[in-house]
């Protein structure tokens, strides 16, 4: 036998290796664990709670969508319609994407749901996850979060106001400081192409100092050349002329009463007049906010007004204005470090078999009463207890050992001040329940 011919059976380590890729996360895709997901739950309770002050309303919109919900609203030419969505065809042969914003569903729907018929005025928020197909890299993901809001029904440019301060007092709520508001208007359609002509002419010279990508955009998406992070491109663009040069007088009032409307209600902002979005829906007002500790990846969220996208979707004409904030990126902004206070939950350490039965019962009725209780089940010792209740940071601590098992009675530890106490078993419920409800 030809003993070079015959394969190897595969070693048990390469099949090890092999079974483990097959459970590992796809790239892009994160898990939030712990910490994390807790400041994630704040920050949605920050944003719940500033939404309700500003009366908006929930809206849970589907994950897929069909794929020219996107395409006709971000604009085919863009680049995440171009090649970052995640598309294929489900089983009826329908065209699906999982959607990579939030916005075109919501407007989707309120034209579904006939709101525009039936209210008119929308307010609308929503939080949740997108996917974009991008190159990860810190900040940028395929799988992220975001935490959004649109006004719909409305022109007016005090809803653009109330929307960017309703996105300020979210991050002020959730402890954020030092990002910066950056403000552009971007006109009406017809005064962007008319600007669109114009840059075109400008950059056409020099596109040879322009990256791979701005020379392709050139062709076909030259607002983005503004966008562009390449340093020759940068200094091209720095020189290009802005947009303002172009826009209507109605346009420039327009943007011009969101500012004031924006000092007025103590927003701080800065105009930045070659500001463009990636999305192609957005008329007039356009804001990104940033923060300077996040590196390329700065911006944290952003939105604008979107005027024309209710008629492209078969509404009558009407206008709207939004923002999405970036839950994973946001919390890449580095807080302060603060020793976590102790919280009112009750940890029972039970010591031995017995002590674990009573201690299930006395558990299970704390939680009854509504109170937070915990316990593990693993018999460690005291000493690994006391830790596990210091990491949760329990303030009250139920210890029951042998002799206090014996004399009916357990110990009850404030871990805030270290005094004890040694209630009854009968009685230790009641003794929580007046301390902590
Ligand atoms: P966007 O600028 O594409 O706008 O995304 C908003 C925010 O989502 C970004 O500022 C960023 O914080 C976060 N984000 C975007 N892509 C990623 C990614 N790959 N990884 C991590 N975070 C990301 C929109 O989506 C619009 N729908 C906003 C809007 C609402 N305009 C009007 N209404």
């Amino acid at each position: 036998m030809d003993r070079g011919t015959v394969s190897r059976a595969p070693l048990y380590s390469e099949i090890q290796k092999k079974e483990s890729m097959r459970f590992q996360r796809l790239r892009g895709f994160q898990d939030i664990l712990a910490e994390e997901a807790r400041r994630f739950a704040e920050l949605a309770g920050a944003a719940r709670r500033v939404f309700r002050n500003f009366g908006f309303e929930e809206v849970i919109v589907p994950l897929l969508e069909r794929r020219e919900v996107f395409s006709r609203a971000l604009g085919e030419e863009t680049d995440v319609v171009r090649k970052e969505m995640y598309e294929f065809e489900d089983r009826s042969k329908t065209r699906v994407v999982l959607r990579p914003e939030g916005t075109a569903g919501v407007v989707r729907a309120y034209l579904e749901n006939d709101l525009d018929k039936k209210q008119g005025l929308a307010k609308l928020f929503y939080a949740g996850p997108m996917f974009r197909s991008e190159r990860p890299q810190a900040g940028r993901q395929r799988q992220f979060h975001q935490i959004g809001a649109e006004t719909l029904g409305t022109e007016s440019p005090w809803a653009d106001a109330e929307m960017i301060h309703c996105l300020d007092l979210i991050l002020k709520a959730f402890g954020v400081s030092g990002y910066e508001i950056q403000m552009n208007n971007l006109g009406t359609f017809e005064e962007r192409e008319r600007f669109t002509a114009v840059l075109h002419d400008y950059l056409k010279p020099h596109e040879k100092s322009l990256c791979e990508d701005c020379r392709f955009r050139l062709g076909r998406n030259v607002l983005r050349v503004l966008d562009c992070k390449v340093e020759s491109c940068r200094a091209v663009a720095g020189q290009s002329p802005p947009i303002s040069g172009f826009l209507s007088s109605s346009s420039r009032e327009h943007f011009e009463t969101v500012l004031k409307a924006l000092e007025a209600a103590g927003v701080a902002f800065k105009t930045a007049p070659r500001l463009v979005r990636g999305l192609d829906y957005y008329t007039k007002t356009v804001f990104e906010v940033t923060h300077p500790r996040l590196g390329a990846q700065d911006a944290v969220a952003a939105g604008g007004r979107y005027d024309g996208l209710l008629e492209a979707f078969g509404g009558k004409a009407a206008g709207a204005v939004g923002f999405a904030l970036g839950v994973e990126r946001l919390l890449r902004v580095p807080v302060p470090a603060v020793e976590p206070e102790f919280d009112d939950s009750c940890f029972i350490a039970a010591l031995g078999d017995t002590a674990i039965k009573t201690g299930f019962v006395l558990l299970a009725r704390i939680r009854k009463e509504g109170m937070t209780a915990l316990m593990d089940f693993e018999s460690r010792s005291l000493k690994s207890q006391m830790r596990s209740a210091g990491r949760n940071r329990s303030r009250w601590v139920v210890i029951l050992g042998e002799d206090e098992l014996q004399s009916g009675r357990c110990i009850l530890k404030n871990m805030k001040d270290g005094l004890q106490e040694n209630p009854s078993l009968g009685d230790v419920v009641e003794v929580l329940r007046r301390k902590l409800l």
